[in-house]
């Protein structure tokens, strides 16, 4: 998997690394409050799991399955929520929890069907943040890493449903990305 990524951004060490710092900070923000974190399956799932075991806090955890880019790499600009009702935030604290904020329009989504129940408060922590203009206008209140507008992959993140269990973050190298309205453009194998 690795030889399929032009170059790596993020190692595992980097990672966990700066996981030390975000856990620390979200400690320190929700001490004492009623912590609900809500994970945005799939692509939150390995970064959840990691940063979940390094804050020390009682918390609820639910998950959340939404799909916005239907299997492609460029975003449809549409949100499917898969599971038929919603975790109950009512005078919770939320903390998302995302793999990446890119077009802005899947945590958007988001928000707007959790704040609906009234939470406490709402606020978004995200392993990476593309800098890039957004779909639409929202802000990640605890960011992992910013990376510049390419398509990454690891650590959760996927290209058609794979390379999620690749230790690191990389850059997708540009021939295995299946290019859209271009028949015959398949990824190699
Ligand atoms: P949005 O465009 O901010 O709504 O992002 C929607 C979802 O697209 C993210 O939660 C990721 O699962 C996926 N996504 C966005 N950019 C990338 C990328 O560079 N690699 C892999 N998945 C991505
Ligand atoms: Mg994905």
């Amino acid at each position: 998997m690795q030889e399929d990524l032009d170059r790596v951004l993020f190692d595992e060490a980097t990672i966990l690394r700066r996981l030390d710092e975000l856990a620390r900070a979200i400690t320190a923000e929700y001490e004492g409050r009623e912590l609900t974190v809500i994970a945005v399956l799939n692509g939150s799932l390995i970064f959840m799991a990691d940063l979940l075991r390094r804050i020390p806090l009682p918390l609820k955890l639910d998950c959340l399955s939404v799909a916005s880019y239907h299997g492609g790499a460029i975003s449809s600009g549409e949100v499917w929520f898969k599971q038929l009702t919603l975790p109950d935030v009512a005078a919770r604290h939320v903390l998302i929890l995302d793999d990446i904020l890119d077009s802005g329009v899947t945590l958007a989504s988001i928000c707007d069907k959790l704040r609906a129940q009234r939470p406490s408060s709402v606020k978004i922590c995200v392993l990476l943040r593309k800098l890039k203009a957004r779909l639409r206008p929202i802000e990640a209140d605890h960011v992992g890493f910013d990376i510049g507008d390419e398509f990454v992959v690891g650590y959760g993140l996927d290209y058609l449903e794979r390379y999620r269990n690749l230790p690191c973050i990389g850059v997708l190298r540009q021939e295995k990305i299946q290019l859209p309205n271009k028949p015959g453009t398949t990824p190699e194998k």
